[in-house]
């Protein structure tokens, strides 16, 4: 039994989480509910209060709200703060870091997981600074409940309505009480992009992010796998509980790789590795500029999946995912790269879709096995990730999990 912290902001819906919370409840869970000030508006506390027991918070100045022993540990007891549902106000002060009320300074305050379950208005939801807003959430690790779309209560039809009480409250679950099923195994991912440089000051990069390995490495840590998450260059931070090595290149990428592989259950290629690298390595000095053109000679360099592929032999052990970002022939590409370096799945994404590929939050999948392909709507990364980690864990079900490392 686990104690859940529930934000309600000022919307419309607010009424929903009313449900939310007693599902958790069915659940065995306790809740402890926080208002904001918008939000006592719509439902008054009196109702969370008699189907929680517990007194609501609405006010960090109501008296009592400090000195309860009970709410001022809910920021260290809570396994979970889930708001639910967030208006555009609520998710720009959690983004920026407000703490202006007792839900937004008890965010600031915990160190639990955060779900969030916006509501709005849809040209509200769209708008740049609330898509900032959540894609800077997003980065820091907190999880969201999509909107559904459809007639919204202000009339408009667009997407904003808040996700169902029962969508929210099996998410809510997931994150507190996670299907352990890949405890036990080892699983490698590689992430972002690599480096590769030409003289002391200059290198040729690409556009990964690194967002979508590491999603992956998140997903299979929540599900109990022991994760190693080799790390290219990249601003965003590897997510907690999981084994970091930072990489520059794709020639470190393959020694890192290669140092872990005998011992993985799986190992999932997200990374964007170079295929070229200035020949004879980097420049010692500064190249200095000369009159007339430059050329540069690259060389190849080695293809990481395609020699985990055959250093695997045919066994099946472990599971090999690659990917196969591509902007024409999607499906048949993908197919090519799935037989010529033997692994088990390609996640291919057209890059040239908006909403796909590189820099942003989101990617539209399919999945290239031996046995066919399942194509997936557009759905955030985080979303993309639990599909591959289920993958995985189907894939290794049917093996024993090993006691004594081989
Ligand atoms: N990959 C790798 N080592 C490389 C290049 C790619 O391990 N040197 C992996 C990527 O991590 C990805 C998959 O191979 O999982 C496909 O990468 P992609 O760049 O899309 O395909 P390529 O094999 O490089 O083929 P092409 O450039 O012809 O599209």
């Amino acid at each position: 039994m686990a104690l859940v912290a529930v934000g309600v902001s000022g919307g419309i819906s607010a009424y929903k989480a009313v449900e939310v919370v007693r599902l958790l409840q069915k659940a065995g869970h306790q809740v402890a509910v926080v208002m904001t000030r918008a939000a006592t508006r719509f439902v008054g506390p009196l109702t969370f209060e008699a189907i929680t027991q517990r007194r609501v918070i609405t006010s960090q100045w109501t008296p009592g709200a400090n000195a309860d022993i009970e709410h001022i540990a809910l920021a260290s007891e809570a396994a979970l703060l889930l708001v639910a549902p967030a208006t555009a106000n609520t998710l720009a002060k959690l983004a920026h870091g407000f703490g202006s009320d007792f839900l937004t300074s008890l965010a600031l305050a915990t160190r639990a997981p955060v779900l969030v379950a916006p509501a709005m208005n849809t040209h509200m939801y769209d708008h740049p600074a609330t898509q900032a807003n959540m894609a800077t959430l997003r980065a820091r690790g907190v999880r969201f409940v999509e909107p559904g779309e459809g007639y919204l209560a202000c009339g408009w039809v667009g997407k904003g309505r808040l996700a169902e009480p029962d969508v929210i409250a099996a998410e809510a679950l997931r994150i507190i009480d996670p299907p352990r099923l890949l405890r036990g195994r080892r699983v490698l991912v590689t992430a972002g992009p690599t480096f590769e440089d030409l003289d002391p000051v200059r290198y040729l990069g690409n556009r990964s992010s690194g967002r979508m390995g590491i999603a992956i490495a998140a997903e299979a840590a929540q599900l109990g796998a022991d994760v190693t998450l080799v790390l290219g260059p990249t601003s965003l931070a590897p997510p907690p509980g999981v084994r970091t090595v930072r990489v520059r290149s794709a020639h470190d990428m393959h020694g890192a790789v290669s140092a872990a592989r005998a011992t993985a259950d799986a190992i999932v290629m997200a990374a964007a590795v170079a295929d070229y690298t200035p020949a004879g390595g980097a420049a010692g000095d500064k190249v200095k500029k000369q009159d007339g053109d430059l050329t540069v000679t690259l060389e190849r360099t080695v293809d990481i999946l395609a020699d985990l592929g055959r250093w695997r032999e045919g066994r099946a052990r472990p599971v090999l995912v690659g990917f196969a970002a591509e902007t024409t022939d999607v499906l048949a590409h993908a197919a090519r790269k799935r037989e010529s370096k033997q692994v088990d799945l390609i996640v291919a994404n057209d890059v040239s879709q908006a909403g796909a590929g590189f820099e942003v939050e989101t990617n539209i999948g399919s999945f290239v096995t031996a046995e066919g392909v399942q194509t997936f709507p557009l759905e955030t990364k985080t979303a993309l990730a639990t599909r591959i980690v289920a993958f995985l864990a189907e894939r290794l079900a049917a093996t024993p999990v090993a006691t004594v490392a081989p």
